[in-house]
C-alpha cells in the first residue's frame, strides 16, 4: 500500500464485484447509491484516493487471490483494496450482524418481521464477526491515511470502525455516513445489551457523522442522549467522554444527466416501447425496488388489488410494472418475503388477470425503461434512508406521471410536496386510496404536479452531496465548526 493518501474511502461493497464466468472474471459496478455516488469523487481524486471494501463472495475472493484487484487501478482510476475476508466470518457479520441486527434496527422493523429477540449465536456473531472486520477496516486504513487525510467511513456495516480508528490514529479526521435510515431508540434498544452503547460509541469515534435527512440526524441524537452522551441540538453536535462529533443531513442527490441519457438509449427505448405497447388503452403504474421488507412491496400490490376490486373502471385496463429484484437470499428474512411478494401478486393477478407483470432480475435498462412512461410511479416504503427511485422516475418520466409517496421515504422532504402521500405506509386502505387519487388526477393538476417533481429531484447537482461533506471536514480540521447548519 502507498504511503499517504488523501482521501480513504471505506465501505463493505466496493465499487465493484467480480464475477467469474466461462471466459475468466468481469466486473460490475456495486449495488446501490452508494457506489454511483462516491466512485465519480474517486476518480477525481485519482491517486489521492483508496477505496478498501470487503470480498462479499467467492467470485471476489478468488478474484482477489489471483491478484485482480491491482489491474483495477488501471480501470478505474484509482487505487481499490479489497479485505480478504473468510467467508464463515463475512456470512456472520453481514447476515447476522449488519442485515439482521443493525439493518432491522435501523428500520425499526422488529413487530413487521416478528422478531422478539435475538440469543447466543448474534451476539456470539457480533464479538467474532462484526467487530473482528471493524477492526480490519480499521487497520486497513490506518495502514494507507496519510495523518491529515480525509476517511470517509461507509454505513452500518462499519460502524464501529470510526471507534476503533480514533484509538489507533487519535487525530484522524473521521466522517461516517448512513445510507440508510436511523429509527431511533425505538428501533435500537431492540438490540441485547450492549450492543446499542457499542453502535453509538463506534460511530462517535467520528469527528462528523452523516446522515440523509433529519428524521435519521434527530433518531441518532435521541440514541446518542439515551447512552449518556451531551446532545446539544441547536448546534448538532455531541459530546462523549473528551471528544465531540458533529451530526448533519446531506441529502444524496442524483445524476440526471447521465439518467435521461442512458433511458434514452436503445435497451431502455425497447423497454419503454413495450410496456407503452402492453397498456395503451389504461394507465401504467410501477415501481421499482429491491425486494427487501422495509420497502413494502407487498402492501403496495394489496393496494393495488383492493383499488381494482372496488373501481372496475380502472380494474379494465390499469396495468401495473414491478421491477423487483432480489437482494441477501442467503437469509431466510428475506427469502420469505420474496416468496410472500410472489404470492400478493398472484392473489391479485387470480382476480384480475394480466394486471401486474413482476420482473425479478436486476436489469436497469427495463427499469429505466419503465419509469420512461409511468403514469403513477409507487414508493410506499415503512422506512427507507434516501430511495433514489423517487427522484429517478421523475427525472426520466415523459407522461407527466405522479408520484405516490410515503412519508417513510427519505426522499419525503426534498420530494413530499409535490407527491400524493401516504401518510401510514402500514395502511393499505389509505395506500389504494392514494394511488385512487393519482389515477384519477386531471391533466392540468398532473403536469403541474410532474413539471415540480422534475424541479425537486434535480435541484442539486449530484456533486453537491459529496463536497458539502468535505468542506465540512476541511472546517472541522480547521477547528471550525461544520459549515452546513444544523437540521
Ligand atoms: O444502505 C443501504 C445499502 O447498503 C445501499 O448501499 C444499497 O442500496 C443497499 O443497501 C444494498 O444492500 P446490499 O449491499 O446488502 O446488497
Amino acid at each position: 500500500m502507498d504511503e499517504g493518501t488523501g482521501v480513504v474511502i471505506a465501505s463493505n461493497r466496493g465499487p465493484v464485484s467480480f464475477v467469474k464466468g466461462p471466459d475468466g472474471f468481469s466486473t460490475t459496478r456495486g449495488a446501490g447509491g452508494l457506489a454511483g455516488a462516491l466512485d465519480p469523487v474517486a476518480r477525481q481524486l485519482g491517486h489521492d484516493a483508496v477505496w478498501i471494501s470487503a470480498t462479499t463472495s467467492d467470485d471476489d475472493r478468488d478474484a482477489l487471490h489471483a491478484g485482480l484487484c491491482d489491474g483495477l487501478e488501471r480501470e478505474l482510476g484509482y487505487a481499490v483494496y479489497m479485505l480478504d475476508i473468510d467467508k464463515e466470518t463475512y456470512k456472520k457479520y453481514y447476515d447476522t450482524v449488519s442485515n439482521r441486527m443493525l439493518w432491522f434496527a435501523n428500520h425499526c422493523l422488529w413487530d413487521e418481521l416478528g422478531i422478539d429477540g435475538f440469543g447466543e449465536e448474534e451476539i456470539a456473531a457480533w464479538d467474532a464477526a462484526y467487530e473482528q472486520v471493524n477492526r480490519r477496516f480499521a487497520a486497513a486504513v490506518s495502514e494507507v491515511a496519510s495523518p491529515g487525510g480525509l476517511v470517509l467511513f461507509q454505513d452500518y456495516h462499519l460502524y464501529t470502525a470510526p471507534g476503533h480508528l480514533r484509538s489507533i490514529r487519535p487525530d484522524q479526521v473521521i466522517f461516517h455516513f448512513t445510507h440508510s435510515s436511523f429509527c431511533s431508540v425505538e428501533g435500537l434498544d431492540r438490540l441485547p445489551k450492549p450492543l446499542p452503547k457499542r453502535v453509538i460509541e463506534g460511530m462517535l469515534g467520528a469527528d462528523l457523522l452523516g446522515f440523509h435527512v433529519a428524521q435519521w440526524v434527530h433518531g441518532f441524537l435521541d440514541c446518542a442522549e439515551r447512552i449518556g452522551a451531551r446532545v446539544d441540538r441547536a448546534r448538532g453536535r455531541v459530546d462523549h467522554g473528551d471528544r465531540t462529533t458533529w451530526v448533519r443531513e446531506y441529502p444524496i442527490q442524483v445524476d440526471a444527466g447521465f439518467l435521461r441519457q442512458r433511458s434514452r438509449q436503445v435497451h431502455a427505448t425497447e423497454w419503454a416501447n413495450r410496456f407503452l405497447d402492453r397498456t395503451r388503452k389504461g394507465p401504467l403504474l410501477v415501481r421499482a425496488d429491491r425486494s427487501e421488507p422495509s420497502k413494502n412491496i407487498v402492501r403496495g400490490f394489496e393496494a393495488f388489488g383492493m383499488l381494482l376490486d372496488r373501481r372496475p373502471d380502472i380494474a379494465k385496463d390499469a396495468r401495473f410494472v414491478a421491477c423487483v429484484y432480489p437482494s441477501r437470499q442467503s437469509m431466510p428474512e428475506y427469502q420469505r418475503y420474496t416468496r410472500s411478494i410472489k404470492e400478493a401478486v398472484a392473489s391479485v393477478v387470480a382476480r384480475h388477470p394480466g394486471s401486474i407483470e413482476l420482473f425479478m432480475e436486476d436489469d436497469f435498462d427495463r427499469t429505466l425503461g419503465a419509469l420512461r412512461v409511468y403514469d403513477v410511479l409507487l414508493v410506499n416504503p415503512i422506512m427507507d434512508g434516501m430511495n433514489l427511485v423517487a427522484k429517478e422516475g421523475p427525472i426520466v418520466n415523459e407522461r407527466d406521471g405522479l408520484l405516490v409517496l410515503s412519508t417513510g421515504a427519505g426522499s419525503f422532504e426534498e420530494m413530499g410536496d409535490a407527491s400524493i402521500q401516504i401518510e401510514d405506509p402500514l395502511d393499505v386502505t389509505a395506500t389504494a386510496a392514494a394511488l385512487e387519487r393519482a389515477l384519477d388526477m386531471e391533466a392540468d393538476e398532473r403536469s403541474k404536479r410532474a413539471e415540480a417533481l422534475r424541479r425537486s429531484a434535480q435541484a442539486r447537482e449530484p456533486a453537491w452531496w459529496i463536497d458539502t461533506q468535505l468542506a465540512d471536514l476541511e472546517a472541522i480540521a480547521a477547528g471550525d465548526e461544520p459549515l452546513t447548519p444544523p437540521c
